[in-house]
């Protein structure tokens, strides 16, 4: 693939770096012909300017994405070359598929806050961007899932940004120091990893009626699914002196969004025990069982 980068903020990142998620990406989704990317590293300010022309919208956002066609039902990039005969661009020896914004303060921003580095992020949003232009979207909830999956399993070919345990259990640890527990006392923290690898942390937040008290793994998944990821893979527990194992009402909220999930849990010393949603919740009500057919049906 041809990458044309420019922008303000292209001195902060590695060429090469952003040319092997591009190349990567065009072999997972067998692009075989050569396509031509123009990647712009904007910041807040122009990224806002460029998001108000050209949809209306005033607000600041990390990518935007202009494909160069517009693709038929049916058709990706990769059974679609014939509809970018218009777009061959003779100087770059490549068909012109669009343009990528990318805004690096927002990189930053979602980099600290995912616990992840500047490069994983901007590399992510790069994908997202590649993936709009390759003909995917995610407005239907089934479509996000596709096209999650497809950035998953480019990230993961990136080995790099591959997360591994140890990273999301020093998460959960460090977690559980924000712990809200003026009444149990008990610390817990939680780490959950997305399909796509991101990070979310989350802490029991107690209170004086001890019934509302939210649970570490909750927190983490409901902060998770309030950000636009449902599919997950692996979540770390973390608790002071006794595994922390997911109680009842986590293993079940747990189970809505995740058909299995890896569960880590760490105590004491650095002592570690994994198992999986599937052997704590077996024959779960779940979407995952089927559940969703039934629902509402009894009563006809
Ligand atoms: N707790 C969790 O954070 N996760 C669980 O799965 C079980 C219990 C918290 C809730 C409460 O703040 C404290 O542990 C004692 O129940």
């Amino acid at each position: 693939m041809k990458l044309l980068v420019t922008g303000s903020a292209c001195k902060k990142v590695s060429l090469d770096l952003l040319k092997t998620v591009c190349n990567t990406a065009q072999s997972i989704e067998n692009i075989t012909f050569p396509p031509l990317v123009q990647l712009e590293l904007s910041n807040d300010e122009s990224i806002k300017n460029i998001n108000e022309i050209y949809r209306g919208i005033a607000c600041t956002t990390d990518v935007l994405s202009f494909p160069s066609i517009l693709y038929p039902e049916g058709f990706l990039a990769g059974n679609a070359e014939h509809l970018f005969a218009e777009e061959w661009d003779t100087a770059n020896q490549a068909y012109y598929i669009g343009d990528i914004i990318i805004s690096t303060d927002r990189a930053a921003v979602q980099a600290q806050n995912f616990g992840h580095s500047f490069e994983r992020e901007l590399c992510y949003l790069l994908v997202h961007g590649l993936f709009h232009l390759f003909g995917y979207d995610h407005l239907r909830e089934a479509d996000k899932i596709i096209m999650r999956r497809k950035e998953e399993q480019v990230m993961n070919a990136m080995g790099q940004f591959k997360n591994d345990d140890a990273k999301l259990l020093e998460l959960a640890r460090k977690a559980m120091t924000e712990a809200y527990v003026p009444y149990s006392k008990f610390q817990g923290g939680a780490c959950l990893q997305s399909e796509d690898g991101r990070l979310y942390t989350g802490c029991n937040v107690e209170n004086a009626s001890y019934g509302l008290t939210n649970c570490a793994e909750r927190t983490a998944i409901f902060k998770a699914v309030s950000e636009g990821a449902k599919q997950f893979t692996v979540i770390a527990i973390a608790a002071q002196s006794m595994p922390p194992w997911p109680c009842g009402a986590c293993r079940q909220v747990l189970s809505e969004f995740c058909e299995d999930l890896r569960i880590l849990v760490t105590w004491g010393d650095g002592e570690v025990v994994e198992s999986t949603l599937k052997e704590l919740l077996p024959h779960s009500f779940s979407p995952s069982s089927g559940v969703q057919e039934f629902l509402g049906k009894d009563s006809e």
